[in-house]
């Protein structure tokens, strides 16, 4: 949600800073901008729309300094035009910012009685304008910064030129994501390691309420207090680069579903053997006393992969399980008992939502124990938590997460068997079936991915519709509910899940010819109940997709396709089901011709409320 970036280097940032934002564009891309001091003076390009556009305007018009920064940009207040995008600059300063200024309008109202005037409709441009303001008073940004940060309310990440400091380029970070990194040219701000992978070998997370400013010759670092700290732990550079790479595949999004059936196996050689299930990074799950009740929070599709765990930790662990989107949780008074585990689910690690829901957890009952199961080692979720469990998914970079979902099923199953052994509720023959049936994801996901010529002669059905339904029983409701999510995210169409005991208590009245159903029907889950909704919506003229592991031949003339799946167990059949579901989302846009890695209006990390 907003991509930042800065850089001092020995040479003209002007390609790093581009980089940079090229390799964010995930975090945001309807406008981008950057900002250079060349002669002593702010030199601004910005353009609207795909950063291919500023790309495009930089060829013309290069920036020399050697000191800037960089924005892409995922609207939050104004359109995506030029005047909105990012550098926003006031006389000597510039600003690039991510999250949400929520004092915007006061702030606003009292700079326009001081004769400040406004050419955007962000909440980001009164950053600039203040400090200009109090640097009037106070020339010493050393001293100046605090006091800006003591009056901007909500969620900032920030990077700032000023002229009159050429050669530090300041930052600062409250509730949005931002490091510091250096490598052999100079030194950089990014929201995203990634945005500095391959220019910069070492990197130094943020805390919140820091700020400080880099040079050529190192790093300030301030905090809340407004103390300078003397110590800093750089991190080696995870490797970053080689992943932003296609391979050969037409989008991110068709390399990612086809990387899950490795990752599979990653998962099962990082985690599992015959033996049982260790996750290196929490040792307090072989021996902490099993949780009375677990929580679970977390957004999108990381939500679904939770609903799904529910139905899993429910039948084997035995505990009470409850699962709320983070946005709701964290303002609901959630009443949360002694000896209650709460697992946050996350790609990025960065949602600000689900932040917000740990640290409420947190603050509420410190003693209970937290555990992260995130895809980003670095990220806030991560440090914040009691525990973590990778993803191992490698960079997600589609914005309609495909393989990280499948990878927190596969975690979640082994985490599910792993307490479930600890508990004796699940026997040794039982682990070892679930065990051997996991280690065969690979293979099957692969028969599973041979469906695409059977998914692409169904996109003409996609055609002058008004909608479309997916329905599922136990854990196959949550896939109902990310199928549709899928479809919505990337081709447009109007999609619903639900659950296919409760479609006739409502969606049943919007079938007819143009709502194709998608039925996922593995045997696992109550398939003589989901049959009878193929039947029921099949009376109604409705034209049905069968997602099924058992033979159906006796339905082939009533369904407009039967997707065949490889026999799944109680754990593996969701797996296994996911893959056609993502294909088809990805088949039906392609169809609409729809921007597939860059969906209009969603970003893949929403680091804003
Ligand atoms: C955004 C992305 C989704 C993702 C959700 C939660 O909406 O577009 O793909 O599921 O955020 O993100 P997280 O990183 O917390 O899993």
């Amino acid at each position: 949600m907003c991509g930042i970036i800065g850089a001092i280097t020995s040479k003209s940032v002007q390609a790093d800073l581009l980089q940079g934002l090229k390799n964010m564009e995930y975090r945001g891309y309807d406008s981008a901008g950057i900002c250079t001091i060349d002669g002593m003076q702010l030199a601004v390009s910005k353009a609207a729309g795909k950063l291919v556009n500023l790309a495009g305007d930089l060829e013309k018009k290069e920036h020399t300094g050697v000191i800037g920064i960089g924005h892409t940009r995922w609207a939050t207040h104004g359109e995506p035009t030029v005047e909105n995008a990012h550098p926003h600059c006031s006389g000597n300063i510039a600003v690039v910012h991510n999250g949400i200024i929520e004092n915007h309008i006061g702030l606003r109202r009292k700079l326009e009685t001081h004769g400040m005037r406004f050419v955007s409709d962000t909440d980001t441009e009164v950053i600039p304008a203040l400090l200009s303001k109090l640097l009037k008073q106070e020339p010493d940004m050393e001293h100046v910064m605090p006091v800006l940060l003591s009056q901007l309310e909500g969620a900032y990440a920030l990077g700032i030129l000023n002229v009159e400091t050429s050669d530090v380029l300041w930052f600062a970070r409250k509730g949005s994501p931002l490091l510091l990194a250096r490598g052999s040219r100079g030194y950089y701000i990014a929201s995203d390691g990634l945005a500095v992978a391959g220019v910069a070998t070492e990197m130094l997370y943020l805390n919140e309420g820091e700020w400080g400013c880099i040079s050529q010759h190192g790093v300030r670092v301030f905090n809340q207090e407004g103390c300078e700290m003397s110590d800093h732990t750089w991190q080696r550079m995870p490797q970053l680069s080689a992943s932003t790479d296609k391979c050969g595949y037409e989008h991110f999004m068709l390399k990612e579903i086809h990387e899950q059936p490795s990752i599979m196996t990653d998962i099962m050689t990082t985690y599992a053997s015959k033996r049982g299930v260790q996750f290196p990074n929490v040792a307090w799950l072989n021996d902490a006393v099993l949780p009375e009740r677990i929580v679970m929070v977390a957004c999108g599709t990381s939500y679904h992969a939770a609903l799904t765990a529910r139905y899993w930790l429910e039948r084997y662990l035995q505990v009470p399980v409850e699962v709320d989107v983070a946005s709701e949780y964290r303002y609901r008074n959630p009443i949360i008992g002694s000896n209650t585990w709460l697992i946050t689910l996350s790609q990025s690690g960065e949602t600000a939502d689900t932040l917000e829901a740990l640290r409420l957890f947190k603050r509420r009952t410190p003693d209970n124990r937290t555990l992260a199961i995130c895809n980003v080692a670095s990220s806030s979720l991560v440090r914040e938590s009691d525990g973590f469990i990778a993803l191992k998914a490698g960079v997600e970079i589609g914005v309609a997460s495909t393989k990280a979902y499948t990878a927190q099923l596969a975690v979640l199953a082994l985490l599910a068997m792993k307490l479930a052994v600890r508990s004796g509720s699940m026997s040794e023959q039982v682990w070892q079936e679930h065990y051997q049936s996991m280690c065969h994801l690979e293979v099957d996901m692969n028969e599973t991915l041979k469906c695409v010529p059977d998914i692409q002669s169904l996109t003409p059905l996609f055609a002058n519709i008004h909608g479309v339904l997916f329905l599922g029983r136990g854990p196959s409701f949550p896939l109902a509910l990310e199928g549709a999510l899928k479809l919505k995210e990337i081709s447009y169409l109007h999609a619903e899940g639900y659950a296919a005991g409760e479609m006739k208590h409502g969606p049943i009245a919007l079938i007819d010819a143009q709502l194709p159903v998608v039925i996922i029907a593995p045997k696992q889950y109550h398939l003589d109940k989901v049959i009878s909704s193929l039947h029921e919506v099949k009376a109604r003229g409705a034209k049905v997709i069968l997602l099924t592991d058992v033979s159906m031949d006796d339905y082939s003339d009533e369904v407009e396709k039967i997707i065949p799946l490889p026999t799944g167990d109680y754990f593996t059949a969701p797996l296994l089901a996911s893959i056609p579901l993502q294909l088809l989302a990805y088949e039906v846009a392609k169809f609409k011709g729809t921007d597939i890695d860059q969906p209009r209006n969603l970003a893949k990390s929403v680091t804003v409320e």
